[in-house]
Protein backbone atom coordinates (compact mmCIF):
# COMPACT_ATOMS: atom_id res chain seq x y z
CA UNK A 1 0.00 0.00 0.00
CA UNK A 2 1.21 3.43 -1.40
CA UNK A 3 0.21 6.54 1.21
CA UNK A 4 0.48 10.42 0.14
CA UNK A 5 2.27 12.79 2.84
CA UNK A 6 -0.87 14.14 5.00
CA UNK A 7 -1.61 17.41 2.90
CA UNK A 8 -2.54 19.62 5.81
CA UNK A 9 0.62 18.80 7.65
CA UNK A 10 3.05 18.75 4.92
CA UNK A 11 2.65 22.36 4.67
CA UNK A 12 3.38 23.00 8.27
CA UNK A 13 6.77 21.10 7.32
CA UNK A 14 7.61 23.03 4.60
CA UNK A 15 7.58 26.35 6.89
CA UNK A 16 9.92 24.23 9.48
CA UNK A 17 12.24 23.14 6.27
CA UNK A 18 12.70 27.14 5.15
CA UNK A 19 12.86 28.09 8.85
CA UNK A 20 16.03 25.81 8.96
CA UNK A 21 17.30 27.55 5.97
CA UNK A 22 16.87 31.03 7.80
CA UNK A 23 13.24 31.78 5.42
CA UNK A 24 10.30 33.09 6.34
CA UNK A 25 7.00 31.05 4.99
CA UNK A 26 3.06 31.66 6.20
CA UNK A 27 0.73 29.41 6.29
CA UNK A 28 -2.51 30.76 5.50
CA UNK A 29 -4.49 27.73 5.09
CA UNK A 30 -3.06 26.15 8.61
CA UNK A 31 -3.27 27.21 12.05
CA UNK A 32 -0.03 28.61 14.50
CA UNK A 33 -1.23 28.00 17.85
CA UNK A 34 -0.07 29.04 20.89
CA UNK A 35 1.10 26.16 23.32
CA UNK A 36 -0.50 24.56 26.12
CA UNK A 37 -0.74 27.04 29.17
CA UNK A 38 0.77 25.03 32.06
CA UNK A 39 3.86 23.44 32.97
CA UNK A 40 3.68 19.64 34.64
CA UNK A 41 6.63 17.80 36.99
CA UNK A 42 6.92 14.73 35.38
CA UNK A 43 6.35 11.44 38.02
CA UNK A 44 7.22 7.57 37.25
CA UNK A 45 3.81 6.80 37.06
CA UNK A 46 3.69 8.70 33.18
CA UNK A 47 5.75 5.78 32.27
CA UNK A 48 2.81 3.16 32.94
CA UNK A 49 0.42 1.76 30.15
CA UNK A 50 -2.95 2.95 31.55
CA UNK A 51 -6.13 0.94 31.15
CA UNK A 52 -6.80 -0.23 27.24
CA UNK A 53 -9.94 2.26 27.29
CA UNK A 54 -7.83 4.78 29.18
CA UNK A 55 -7.47 6.77 32.56
CA UNK A 56 -10.77 6.44 34.22
CA UNK A 57 -10.65 9.75 35.70
CA UNK A 58 -9.87 11.39 31.98
CA UNK A 59 -13.12 9.12 30.81
CA UNK A 60 -15.47 10.38 33.80
CA UNK A 61 -13.97 13.93 32.40
CA UNK A 62 -14.98 14.27 29.25
CA UNK A 63 -18.46 13.30 29.72
CA UNK A 64 -19.00 16.49 31.11
CA UNK A 65 -16.62 18.60 28.98
CA UNK A 66 -16.78 17.18 25.62
CA UNK A 67 -19.91 15.17 25.25
CA UNK A 68 -21.76 17.18 27.60
CA UNK A 69 -24.77 17.68 24.34
CA UNK A 70 -25.14 14.03 24.00
CA UNK A 71 -26.43 11.22 26.26
CA UNK A 72 -23.89 8.54 26.71
CA UNK A 73 -25.89 5.69 28.81
CA UNK A 74 -25.84 3.44 26.19
CA UNK A 75 -22.21 4.09 24.78
CA UNK A 76 -18.66 4.08 26.40
CA UNK A 77 -15.83 6.20 26.35
CA UNK A 78 -12.40 4.66 24.60
CA UNK A 79 -9.51 7.27 25.18
CA UNK A 80 -7.52 6.76 21.90
CA UNK A 81 -4.22 8.27 20.44
CA UNK A 82 -5.76 10.86 18.59
CA UNK A 83 -8.83 10.88 16.53
CA UNK A 84 -7.33 9.61 13.59
CA UNK A 85 -6.43 6.72 15.41
CA UNK A 86 -10.06 6.15 16.78
CA UNK A 87 -11.27 6.85 13.12
CA UNK A 88 -9.27 3.90 11.88
CA UNK A 89 -10.20 1.65 14.78
CA UNK A 90 -14.16 2.44 13.73
CA UNK A 91 -13.83 1.34 10.50
CA UNK A 92 -12.25 -2.09 12.32
CA UNK A 93 -14.81 -2.65 14.13
CA UNK A 94 -17.70 -2.21 11.97
CA UNK A 95 -16.32 -2.76 8.39
CA UNK A 96 -15.33 -5.56 5.90
CA UNK A 97 -12.55 -5.25 3.38
CA UNK A 98 -13.66 -2.82 0.57
CA UNK A 99 -17.20 -1.79 2.21
CA UNK A 100 -17.91 1.98 1.30
CA UNK A 101 -17.71 4.89 3.45
CA UNK A 102 -19.89 8.18 2.72
CA UNK A 103 -17.95 11.31 2.72
CA UNK A 104 -19.55 14.42 2.44
CA UNK A 105 -17.75 17.45 1.17
CA UNK A 106 -15.71 19.36 1.59
CA UNK A 107 -14.22 17.43 4.09
CA UNK A 108 -11.38 16.55 5.83
CA UNK A 109 -8.67 15.20 3.51
CA UNK A 110 -7.56 12.74 6.37
CA UNK A 111 -10.70 10.78 5.86
CA UNK A 112 -9.55 9.30 2.32
CA UNK A 113 -6.72 8.40 3.73
CA UNK A 114 -7.98 6.80 7.11
CA UNK A 115 -10.31 5.15 4.84
CA UNK A 116 -7.00 3.42 2.65
CA UNK A 117 -5.27 2.39 5.76
CA UNK A 118 -8.82 0.82 6.86
CA UNK A 119 -9.02 -1.21 3.87
CA UNK A 120 -12.71 1.02 2.99
CA UNK A 121 -14.04 2.58 -0.22
CA UNK A 122 -14.20 6.19 0.41
CA UNK A 123 -16.87 7.52 -1.56
CA UNK A 124 -17.60 11.80 -2.05
CA UNK A 125 -20.47 13.03 -1.63
CA UNK A 126 -20.13 16.63 -2.88
CA UNK A 127 -22.24 19.34 -1.37
CA UNK A 128 -23.03 23.05 -2.42
CA UNK A 129 -21.63 26.46 -2.54
CA UNK A 130 -24.82 28.09 -3.21
CA UNK A 131 -26.66 26.36 -0.89
CA UNK A 132 -24.24 26.83 2.23
CA UNK A 133 -22.64 23.50 2.01
CA UNK A 134 -25.56 22.00 3.72
CA UNK A 135 -26.37 18.06 3.68
CA UNK A 136 -29.49 17.08 2.22
CA UNK A 137 -31.45 13.93 3.62
CA UNK A 138 -33.07 13.03 0.21
CA UNK A 139 -29.26 12.82 -1.71
CA UNK A 140 -27.88 11.10 1.10
CA UNK A 141 -31.18 8.13 0.98
CA UNK A 142 -30.57 8.24 -2.87
CA UNK A 143 -26.94 7.97 -2.58
CA UNK A 144 -27.68 4.50 -0.03
CA UNK A 145 -29.49 3.37 -2.66
CA UNK A 146 -26.65 3.50 -5.30
CA UNK A 147 -23.66 2.74 -3.13
CA UNK A 148 -24.77 0.76 -0.02
CA UNK A 149 -22.15 2.67 1.98
CA UNK A 150 -21.38 0.91 5.81
CA UNK A 151 -20.83 4.50 7.35
CA UNK A 152 -21.25 8.31 6.83
CA UNK A 153 -18.82 10.02 8.14
CA UNK A 154 -18.75 13.86 8.57
CA UNK A 155 -16.96 16.93 10.69
CA UNK A 156 -19.29 18.85 12.41
CA UNK A 157 -18.52 21.96 13.27
CA UNK A 158 -17.97 21.00 9.72
CA UNK A 159 -13.72 21.62 8.21
CA UNK A 160 -13.20 23.25 6.09
CA UNK A 161 -16.50 24.91 5.93
CA UNK A 162 -16.94 25.96 9.35
CA UNK A 163 -21.04 25.21 9.00
CA UNK A 164 -22.35 23.18 12.12
CA UNK A 165 -25.28 20.69 10.67
CA UNK A 166 -28.30 21.29 13.19
CA UNK A 167 -30.51 18.76 15.23
CA UNK A 168 -32.38 18.53 12.11
CA UNK A 169 -30.12 16.93 10.53
CA UNK A 170 -28.81 14.81 12.58
CA UNK A 171 -31.88 13.44 13.20
CA UNK A 172 -32.88 12.65 10.10
CA UNK A 173 -29.28 11.07 9.75
CA UNK A 174 -30.56 8.84 12.72
CA UNK A 175 -33.43 7.78 11.05
CA UNK A 176 -32.05 6.82 8.16
CA UNK A 177 -29.53 4.79 9.34
CA UNK A 178 -31.99 3.16 11.34
CA UNK A 179 -33.94 2.14 8.19
CA UNK A 180 -30.58 0.75 5.98
CA UNK A 181 -28.27 -0.15 8.46
CA UNK A 182 -25.35 2.28 8.18
CA UNK A 183 -23.50 3.30 11.07
CA UNK A 184 -22.91 8.01 11.18
CA UNK A 185 -19.74 9.02 12.74
CA UNK A 186 -19.53 12.83 13.84
CA UNK A 187 -16.49 13.85 14.15
CA UNK A 188 -16.78 17.07 16.64
CA UNK A 189 -12.89 17.74 16.73
CA UNK A 190 -14.06 21.56 16.99
CA UNK A 191 -16.62 21.04 20.22
CA UNK A 192 -14.90 23.95 21.58
CA UNK A 193 -13.69 26.39 19.07
CA UNK A 194 -17.25 27.93 18.68
CA UNK A 195 -18.83 30.95 17.64
CA UNK A 196 -22.41 30.17 17.97
CA UNK A 197 -22.95 28.61 21.65
CA UNK A 198 -27.13 28.55 20.52
CA UNK A 199 -26.61 26.72 17.24
CA UNK A 200 -23.90 24.08 19.06
CA UNK A 201 -26.04 23.83 22.14
CA UNK A 202 -29.02 22.51 19.90
CA UNK A 203 -26.42 20.43 17.07
CA UNK A 204 -27.46 17.41 19.32
CA UNK A 205 -30.12 14.27 18.46
CA UNK A 206 -31.05 11.37 20.08
CA UNK A 207 -28.50 8.57 20.89
CA UNK A 208 -28.82 5.29 18.80
CA UNK A 209 -26.54 1.56 18.41
CA UNK A 210 -25.52 3.06 15.42
CA UNK A 211 -23.43 6.07 16.27
CA UNK A 212 -20.37 6.96 16.88
CA UNK A 213 -18.86 10.64 18.34
CA UNK A 214 -15.27 11.41 18.16
CA UNK A 215 -13.61 14.33 19.85
CA UNK A 216 -10.35 15.57 20.08
CA UNK A 217 -7.46 17.36 22.24
CA UNK A 218 -5.52 18.56 19.98
CA UNK A 219 -7.18 21.03 18.94
CA UNK A 220 -9.89 22.19 21.63
CA UNK A 221 -7.33 21.93 24.40
CA UNK A 222 -4.21 22.57 22.05
CA UNK A 223 -2.69 19.01 22.50
CA UNK A 224 -2.10 18.23 19.07
CA UNK A 225 1.71 16.43 19.83
CA UNK A 226 0.58 14.88 22.70
CA UNK A 227 -2.18 12.00 20.54
CA UNK A 228 -5.61 11.71 22.67
CA UNK A 229 -9.38 11.85 22.06
CA UNK A 230 -12.04 10.40 23.50
CA UNK A 231 -14.85 8.64 21.34
CA UNK A 232 -18.50 7.68 22.33
CA UNK A 233 -18.95 4.10 20.81
CA UNK A 234 -22.07 2.36 21.10
CA UNK A 235 -21.73 -0.06 24.27
CA UNK A 236 -22.24 -3.47 22.48
CA UNK A 237 -18.73 -2.76 20.39
CA UNK A 238 -16.81 -1.05 22.71
CA UNK A 239 -14.80 -4.17 23.48
CA UNK A 240 -13.81 -4.70 19.73
CA UNK A 241 -13.18 -0.94 19.38
CA UNK A 242 -10.71 -0.99 22.69
CA UNK A 243 -9.15 -4.22 21.06
CA UNK A 244 -7.93 -2.97 17.68
CA UNK A 245 -6.84 0.20 19.32
CA UNK A 246 -4.94 -1.40 22.12
CA UNK A 247 -3.37 -4.02 19.07
CA UNK A 248 -2.08 -1.42 17.54
CA UNK A 249 -0.87 1.09 20.28
CA UNK A 250 -1.79 -0.74 23.59
CA UNK A 251 -3.25 3.13 25.07
CA UNK A 252 -3.33 6.60 24.01
CA UNK A 253 0.01 7.66 25.63
CA UNK A 254 0.13 8.13 29.61
CA UNK A 255 1.53 11.18 29.60
CA UNK A 256 -0.79 12.63 26.99
CA UNK A 257 -3.72 11.35 28.78
CA UNK A 258 -2.68 13.07 31.89
CA UNK A 259 -1.87 16.22 29.56
CA UNK A 260 -5.19 15.78 28.37
CA UNK A 261 -6.91 15.63 31.96
CA UNK A 262 -5.35 18.42 33.56
CA UNK A 263 -6.59 20.75 30.38
CA UNK A 264 -9.81 19.42 31.40
CA UNK A 265 -9.75 20.39 34.69
CA UNK A 266 -8.62 23.48 34.74
CA UNK A 267 -10.16 24.59 31.70
CA UNK A 268 -6.73 24.92 29.37
CA UNK A 269 -8.96 25.38 26.06
CA UNK A 270 -8.14 27.30 23.14
CA UNK A 271 -7.98 31.15 23.32
CA UNK A 272 -10.77 33.03 21.90
CA UNK A 273 -10.43 33.92 18.73
CA UNK A 274 -13.29 36.18 18.35
CA UNK A 275 -11.21 39.38 16.67
CA UNK A 276 -9.01 37.05 14.62
CA UNK A 277 -12.61 35.74 12.85
CA UNK A 278 -13.62 39.29 12.57
CA UNK A 279 -10.36 40.60 10.53
CA UNK A 280 -10.71 37.76 8.35
CA UNK A 281 -14.53 38.55 7.48
CA UNK A 282 -13.20 42.11 7.09
CA UNK A 283 -10.29 41.37 4.24
CA UNK A 284 -12.05 38.93 2.47
CA UNK A 285 -15.22 41.57 2.03
CA UNK A 286 -12.21 43.80 1.12
CA UNK A 287 -11.04 41.31 -1.36
CA UNK A 288 -14.82 40.83 -2.97
CA UNK A 289 -14.39 36.96 -2.20
CA UNK A 290 -17.58 35.21 -1.93
CA UNK A 291 -17.60 32.84 1.14
CA UNK A 292 -20.15 31.34 3.96
CA UNK A 293 -20.26 32.76 7.40
CA UNK A 294 -18.65 29.72 9.79
CA UNK A 295 -19.95 29.74 13.07
CA UNK A 296 -17.41 26.74 13.77
CA UNK A 297 -13.96 26.04 13.91
CA UNK A 298 -10.66 28.18 12.69
CA UNK A 299 -11.57 27.99 8.80
CA UNK A 300 -13.38 29.98 6.71
CA UNK A 301 -13.60 28.46 2.67
CA UNK A 302 -14.05 31.69 0.25
CA UNK A 303 -14.34 31.11 -3.27
CA UNK A 304 -12.24 33.37 -5.48
CA UNK A 305 -12.77 34.51 -9.06
CA UNK A 306 -8.70 33.01 -10.25
CA UNK A 307 -7.25 30.46 -7.29
CA UNK A 308 -4.44 30.11 -9.62
CA UNK A 309 -3.60 33.68 -9.65
CA UNK A 310 -4.12 33.69 -5.71
CA UNK A 311 -1.97 31.23 -5.13
CA UNK A 312 1.03 32.65 -7.28
CA UNK A 313 0.58 36.53 -5.93
CA UNK A 314 0.74 34.91 -2.23
CA UNK A 315 3.56 32.85 -2.61
CA UNK A 316 5.64 35.97 -3.94
CA UNK A 317 5.56 36.77 -0.26
CA UNK A 318 5.80 33.41 1.04
CA UNK A 319 1.87 32.81 1.84
CA UNK A 320 1.26 29.18 1.17
CA UNK A 321 -2.43 27.96 1.11
CA UNK A 322 -4.04 24.64 0.61
CA UNK A 323 -6.63 25.03 -2.46
CA UNK A 324 -10.24 23.36 -1.74
CA UNK A 325 -9.79 20.35 -4.49
CA UNK A 326 -7.73 19.02 -1.36
CA UNK A 327 -10.96 19.20 0.68
CA UNK A 328 -13.04 17.72 -2.08
CA UNK A 329 -13.42 17.82 -6.16
CA UNK A 330 -15.85 20.38 -6.48
CA UNK A 331 -13.66 23.07 -4.79
CA UNK A 332 -11.05 24.45 -6.62
CA UNK A 333 -12.10 28.17 -6.91
CA UNK A 334 -12.19 27.59 -2.93
CA UNK A 335 -9.13 27.28 -0.74
CA UNK A 336 -8.59 26.82 3.20
CA UNK A 337 -8.04 30.44 5.09
CA UNK A 338 -6.95 29.60 8.42
CA UNK A 339 -7.37 32.44 11.44
CA UNK A 340 -5.94 30.79 14.11
CA UNK A 341 -2.83 32.69 14.85
CA UNK A 342 -2.02 36.20 16.56
CA UNK A 343 -3.97 38.77 15.68
CA UNK A 344 -0.91 41.06 14.72
CA UNK A 345 0.43 37.66 12.19
CA UNK A 346 -2.76 37.65 10.91
CA UNK A 347 -2.64 41.65 10.03
CA UNK A 348 1.23 41.21 8.67
CA UNK A 349 -0.20 38.25 6.60
CA UNK A 350 -3.59 40.46 5.01
CA UNK A 351 -1.35 43.93 4.84
CA UNK A 352 1.07 42.07 2.48
CA UNK A 353 -1.45 40.42 0.56
CA UNK A 354 -3.64 43.35 -0.27
CA UNK A 355 -0.46 45.03 -1.85
CA UNK A 356 0.41 42.11 -3.61
CA UNK A 357 -3.39 41.02 -4.96
CA UNK A 358 -4.33 44.78 -5.67
CA UNK A 359 -1.31 45.95 -6.87
CA UNK A 360 -0.21 48.84 -4.20
C1 LIG B 1 -11.90 17.20 11.20
C2 LIG B 1 -10.77 16.87 12.12
N1 LIG B 1 -10.87 15.82 12.94
C3 LIG B 1 -9.90 15.51 13.82
C4 LIG B 1 -8.75 16.29 13.90
C5 LIG B 1 -7.75 15.97 14.96
O1 LIG B 1 -7.18 14.74 14.77
P1 LIG B 1 -6.17 14.16 15.86
O2 LIG B 1 -6.94 14.04 17.14
O3 LIG B 1 -5.77 12.83 15.31
O4 LIG B 1 -5.02 15.11 15.97
C6 LIG B 1 -8.58 17.37 13.05
C7 LIG B 1 -7.35 18.15 13.09
O5 LIG B 1 -6.94 18.77 12.18
C8 LIG B 1 -9.61 17.66 12.13
O6 LIG B 1 -9.49 18.70 11.29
Amino acid sequence: MKLRRSPTLEIGEKIKAASLDNKKLWSLSTPNLPSYNDTLSTDPSWGKLTHPAGMPELIEHTKSTLFNNWDHNEHEVIISAGAKSALFAILKTITNSQDSVLLPSPTWPSYFDICKVADCQPIEMPTHFSNGFNLDLTEIEQCFKVNKFKVIIFSNPNNPAGIIYDSHLLSGLVQLSKKYGFYIVIDQSFSKIIFDEQKWSEATCEISDKLFIVDSFSKNFLLQGARVSATLVPKKLAENFTNIHQTILSSAPAPAQIMALNAVKNNLKMPSLIEQRKETKKFMESQNWDFINQVGSFYYFPKVKNYSELERKALKIGVLLLKGDVFGKDYKDHFRLCFARPLSELKIIFNQLDDVLNGK
